[in-house]
């Protein structure tokens, strides 16, 4: 088999990567290790910016996006006996979506023209820093097959092999863990909020997200390494009201049946370059950040965006200058997202440190009072231009 560009992951990043290419006229083929109704099944980020928006619309993907997602103004912030409302779309005339990565994934997957290979194994990248890179899989019939491709798109994921394909040394590592997971919950009850609630609390953090007026998702900070099974229904609503403020200025939280439980790491993650000869990292085979700031998918897309504009320019215009330019210019958005990231994080979660506590209640304090200080979280959560 030959390609222009070997997409590897059909994932946000590796289905609107293809997408955004066969709408320039540039052949693709995307490769997958699970089935598509697993990676449709998936349930993870939930907010898409502004400029995200955009794109997808530009693309031809915001039919579902403007008609059942909700457009939201801003975000609650919160600590205990009080609550603050930032209005994103006044600090900065730029809003956000509340609009599944489950939703975006079906869109994509409805509107994907060339081929996807799903359910591959072995995927292996060869010759990337030549001008024959290919890949090798065994299809889902035990078939070892060969794709031969200008270009390799690794848009594997956080565990997939592209990332490992830039060798040492001119492969850089930038990663930080942190001492706390969230215990994510579904539940099918009408959010008890119009809008999201980030709170602080001294027992931990606790975030209110929904999916729909009939579907809410939240989240509770718990140690790294808990078990969800371990968390009784009862026992989450119960710490959810409590970290959440029910009860506090007559607002209350309506529980209701939990359709999913799990528990998610927090970890921030760079690899430099993006770009290693004819290999080409987006998504999160190159960058992962903590939940907090609602990057991940974000960042995903801002990835591609800029990657399939660059590929269009090498491969019909035959100009480098975007190509040459793609793993510098991705990363300085990366490394923004990746400190905004940090900085909710860090400012959000409790440690056992009343230093640390007292200055999160100030910054909080700050960040709620000033203009200056509500426009940069503004800024940044509600995203970026793309730098396309
Ligand atoms: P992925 O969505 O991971 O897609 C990569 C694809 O590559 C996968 O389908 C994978 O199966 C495939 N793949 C892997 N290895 C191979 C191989 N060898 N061969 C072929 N294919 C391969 N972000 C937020 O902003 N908010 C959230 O609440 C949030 N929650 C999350 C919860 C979880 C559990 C996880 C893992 C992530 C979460 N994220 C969240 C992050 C967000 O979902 C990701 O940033 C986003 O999915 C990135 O898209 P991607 O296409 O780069 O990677
Ligand atoms: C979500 O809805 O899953 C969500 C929203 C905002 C975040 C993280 C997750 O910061």
């Amino acid at each position: 088999m030959r390609t222009e560009v070997a997409v590897i992951g059909a994932g946000p990043a590796g289905l609107l990567l293809s997408h955004l290419l066969a709408r320039a006229g540039i052949d693709s083929v995307v490769v997958e290790t699970r089935s598509q109704e697993y990676v449709a099944s998936r349930i993870r980020a939930g907010i898409l910016e502004h400029a995200a928006v955009d794109l997808l619309t530009s693309a031809g993907l915001g039919d579902r996006l403007h008609a059942e997602g909700h457009e939201h103004r801003g975000v609650y912030l919160q600590w205990p006996e009080e609550r603050h409302h930032l209005d994103f779309l006044d600090l900065t005339g730029r809003s956000v979506h509340v609009y599944g990565q489950t939703e975006v994934q079906k869109d994509l997957v409805a509107a994907h023209q060339g081929p996807v290979v799903y359910e591959v194994t072995d995927t292996r990248l060869h010759d990337v820093h030549t001008d024959q890179p290919h890949l090798t899989f065994v299809d889902r019939d035990g078939v070892h097959q060969r794709l031969d491709a200008t270009v390799i798109a690794g848009c594997d994921g956080s565990f997939g092999p592209s990332r490992a394909a830039v060798p040492e040394p001119a492969r850089r590592v930038f990663e930080r863990t942190y001492p706390y997971s969230w215990l994510g919950i579904l539940a099918d009850v009408a959010p008890s909020t119009d809008e999201l609630i980030y709170a602080w609390h001294p027992d931990g953090f606790a975030l209110h997200s929904m999916r729909s007026p009939t579907v809410s998702r939240l989240y509770l900070q718990v140690p790294n390494g808990t078990d969800p099974a371990r968390w009784s229904d009862q026992q989450t609503w119960d710490e959810l009201a409590k970290r959440l403020g029910h009860g506090q200025d007559g607002w209350t939280l309506t529980p209701g049946p939990i359709t999913d439980k799990s528990v998610l790491p927090m970890r921030s993650f760079v690899q430099t370059p993006m770009r290693y000869g004819n290999l080409f990292l987006a998504g999160d085979a190159a960058h992962i950040v903590p939940p907090t700031g609602a990057k991940g998918l974000n960042l995903a897309i801002a990835d591609v965006a800029l990657l399939a504009r660059a590929l269009t320019a090498q491969l019909r215009e035959h100009t480098t200058a975007l190509i040459d330019a793609y793993s510098e210019t991705a990363l300085r958005r990366v490394w923004r997202c990746t400190h905004f990231s940090w900085w909710m994080t860090t400012m959000l979660h409790a440690s056992d440190d009343p230093f640390e506590a007292e200055l999160q209640l100030s910054q909080l304090r700050w960040v709620t009072s000033s203009t200056a200080g509500a426009t940069g979280l503004a800024e940044n959560y509600a995203g970026l231009p793309l730098a396309v």
